[in-house]
């Protein structure tokens, strides 16, 4: 947790200026003071006949599969970690625009808090720091993802009751146990809505030969949480015949969709259970009643609170703004509005 060893302190989140949350779908950013003052895609487009960068964030985004020849999109951020340290410090001085410029000039020494994975490989936490140096940070804080988003979710951390917290994000899936402040057992899953898309993606080409564009994918996860298959409801989608490459609309099948979108999410349901297996068993017994909350940006996905409901036969609820809970939960501890454990020896 905060303050255990190899972590910061509160006292030096206290020090930071900006929070960092760099996700492989989207860029936040806080300031203390200010707030939430960034929340992009983790894209950028560039030149590269000149290396210029043409666009970041929302507009790159929206170039990526038009582009001609010569201009590339870059996702620098992969798999929750920064695969391109460059690109990803070009992006996030784009991205914060004179919002930080003017905030380094008042204070020489900015120090930034960064949220990573739970479990994440010493490079990726290296890869972190080093981005934000370059941005001009003289120290940088790594906060556990988990702990991040469980602060930002409000939950009572600090209790000594057990919280269950599912972060289902882009790319990674991380499920913690906390208590007393601290995790209990956790698990990170290389899964998140990315592969979820995919799976509908490969399933509308196996079983439909469509090639569905990438803006397609989203009106399709309202299946995910369809009721059962009463009947064979279908959906008219409309997509790009694989073979001819003309455009084709096929009547789909709301089972094989869901059927395809669960398919990936076994691999969530086994970290949950996983999770389970390595917490006592009074704290398993606090979960029954409470529950596990969902966050990250895929929670948004309509369907998957009750997907893992029946599932894991536990409640689920759904964290308020749950895409933006991480950085909010690192802003709440750099505005020193998290009060620090204290587990002092009784004396007698
Ligand atoms: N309204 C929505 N409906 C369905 N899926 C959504 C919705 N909003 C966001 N998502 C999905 O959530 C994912 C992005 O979540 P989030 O912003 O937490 O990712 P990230 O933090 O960038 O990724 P990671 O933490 O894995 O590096 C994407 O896969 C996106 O498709
Ligand atoms: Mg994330």
């Amino acid at each position: 947790m905060i303050g255990a060893p190899g972590n910061p302190t509160l006292v030096q989140l206290r020090r930071c200026t900006v929070a960092v949350d760099l996700g492989a779908a989207r860029t936040r950013v806080y300031l203390r003071g200010t707030g939430l003052v960034a929340d992009e895609p983790s894209v950028a487009a560039v030149d590269i006949r000149t290396g210029a960068l043409i666009a970041v964030g929302a507009n790159a985004e929206q170039m990526a599969g038009r582009t001609p020849e010569h201009i590339r999109v870059a996702r620098p951020v992969a798999g929750g970690a920064v695969v391109d340290i460059a690109m990803a410090q070009r992006m996030l001085r784009h991205i914060l625009g004179d919002k930080l410029g003017r905030r380094r000039l008042r204070v020489p020494m900015m120090r930034a808090a960064v949220c990573t994975p739970h479990g994440s490989e010493p490079i990726a936490r290296r890869a972190a720091v080093e981005t934000m140096y370059g941005l001009g940070a003289r120290r940088v804080e790594l906060v556990d993802t988990l702990i991040a988003a469980a602060v930002g979710c409000g939950l009572p951390v600090e209790h000594p009751e057990a919280t269950m917290i599912v972060v289902c994000g882009a790319g990674t899936t991380q499920v913690a146990v906390l208590s007393l402040g601290s995790i209990v057992a956790a698990e990170t899953v290389p899964v998140g809505g990315d592969a979820i898309d995919r799976a509908v993606v490969q399933h509308l080409r196996n079983a439909h030969e469509l090639m569905l564009p990438s803006q397609s994918v989203r009106p399709l996860h309202q299946m995910l949480g369809a009721p059962g298959s009463g009947g064979t409801p279908t959906t008219e989608v409309h997509g790009r015949d694989v073979v001819s490459g003309m455009a084709r609309s096929v009547l789909v099948e709301t089972e094989g969709v869901r059927h395809a979108m669960r398919t990936p999410l076994t691999a969530v349901v086994d970290a949950i259970t996983g999770v389970l297996r390595h917490c006592p068993p009074d704290l398993v017994a606090d979960l029954g009643d409470r529950g596990i909350m969902l966050a990250g940006g895929s929670a948004l996905m309509p369907g998957l609170d009750l997907m893992l409901r029946q599932a894991t036969d536990m409640p689920v609820h759904v964290a308020d703004r749950p895409d933006v809970v991480a950085v909010q939960g690192l802003g709440a501890m750099i505005e020193g509005r998290v009060r620090p454990l204290l587990l002092d020896p009784l004396t007698v």
